[in-house]
């Protein structure tokens, strides 16, 4: 039966590679009696070649009416000097931002077979399971004023704006309690009330409705220095952290080290739920293009397939197929199988389409 509709943005470079394993366990699926009805469009530097914007505006209308999006990753060195407004990640923040997707949601779970592949030793990341929850539609990413000036002397001067509503900060924190509920009910809030005003805002309304709403969870304030260094200090000590959107992008790419690689992080964007439960998301893997290793078929999918696995979760409450595609990942990488960015000694090495294959043959394995 047709379960629903997915938008695919697959994007730039590495981002369209690892976007094609995930067609794969679509077909898988399909096979299976469970069947998305995909529909594809172009974003980022993609959407700029053919039609000299990074996102059109047919498909930030169809993103919207579709609800649903997996997308890849956009940008790349070709794109680096374009004005502000064209660049790739634009195509990103407008997906974001118009879809009101307030909530992203970065795990970072060490997988038995990786602990010695993180840069940490074994015994600190062994069983991690970190909910990053990073706040993506407010602070210094959007707030106006913005841009960059001539000053009368010649001199350019830059500006950026920090800024937070109590409304803004206590729905993202809503969403924290409520999955630190689901989990080990603690909840870190980092900011830095310590030099800015948004940070005290954020303290001080994040403790407000936890003494109101969720006297039952644990909360702790720490700024977000001392996170930065707790994370790679004694990472296990966490379980849910909500903080704003630039710390949260800083701290989320330094818990994906925590899991081995950048190539393992997955995420999810969610919207409010309207009268029917439903809400608008978005599943990309943290991860970016990686120009570095882009066209060689080397790219890691698992954060992109795990981010489809929360897609199916989150998305359309298929927690079944959710557990089993995770529980294929784990097993092939219990196996041995390994893409460059998680190689150790005595593995296989596989390219993208190959750790595609050992996860496709693990899920034929588990259905059977
Ligand atoms: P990046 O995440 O693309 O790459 C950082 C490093 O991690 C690179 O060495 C890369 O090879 C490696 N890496 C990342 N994903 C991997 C994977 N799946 N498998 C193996 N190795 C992987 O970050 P960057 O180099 O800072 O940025 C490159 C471009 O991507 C920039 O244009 C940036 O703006 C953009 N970007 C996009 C997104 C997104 O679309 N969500 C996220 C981050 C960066
Ligand atoms: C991420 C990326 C994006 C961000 C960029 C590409 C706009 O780094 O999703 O983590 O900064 O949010
Ligand atoms: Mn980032």
């Amino acid at each position: 039966a047709q379960v629903g509709r997915i938008l695919f943005l697959p994007g730039d470079g590495i981002g369209a590679e690892v976007m094609t394993e995930v067609r794969r366990v679509i077909g898988w699926l399909a096979r299976r009696g469970i069947e998305f009805a995909v529909e594809e469009d172009l974003v980022g530097g993609a959407a700029y070649d053919v039609h000299g914007v990074p996102l059109t505006d047919a498909t930030m209308a169809k993103a919207n009416e579709i609800g649903t999006v997996m997308f890849g990753a956009v940008g790349g060195p070709k794109y680096d000097d374009l004005p502000f407004a064209l660049k790739p990640e634009r195509g990103l923040l407008r997906l974001r931002k118009e879809m009101d997707l307030f909530a992203n949601l970065r795990p970072a779970i060490v997988f038995p077979a990786l602990a010695g592949a993180s840069s940490l030793k074994p015994e600190l990341v062994e069983g991690l399971d970190v909910m990053i929850l990073r706040e993506l539609t407010g602070g210094v990413y959007f707030g106006e004023p913005r841009g960059i000036t001539e000053l009368a002397d010649g001199q350019k001067r830059a500006v950026d704006t920090q800024v937070y509503t109590t409304s803004e900060i206590e729905r993202v924190a809503r969403v924290g309690f409520e999955l630190a509920r689901k989990r080990r009910n603690k909840v870190h809030s980092v900011e830095k009330a310590n030099v800015m005003h948004t940070g005290v805002l954020w303290r001080q309304t994040v403790q407000a409705l936890r003494d109101r709403d969720y006297p039952d969870v644990e909360l702790e304030h720490m700024y977000a220095d001392n996170c930065a260094m707790q994370l790679v200090r004694r990472p296990k000590q966490f379980d849910v952290i909500v903080t704003d959107n630039l710390f949260g992008d800083l701290l989320s790419d330094c818990a994906a080290m925590l899991t081995g690689s950048l190539g393992m992080l997955p995420s999810a964007s969610l919207g409010a739920a309207d009268a029917n439960g439903r809400r608008k998301a978005m599943y990309e893997p943290v991860h970016g293009s990686a120009p570095d290793i882009a066209g060689q078929g080397i790219a890691n999918p698992i954060a992109c397939l795990m981010s489809f696995a929360m897609l199916l979760r989150y998305s359309f409450d298929l927690g079944a197929e959710a557990d089993r595609l995770e529980k294929a990942i784990s097993n092939v990488l219990d196996q041995g199988y390994r893409t460059a960015d998680i190689a150790q000694d005595g593995c296989t090495r596989v390219s993208t389409s190959g750790m595609g294959d050992a996860i496709l043959k693990e899920l034929d394995r588990l259905a059977a």
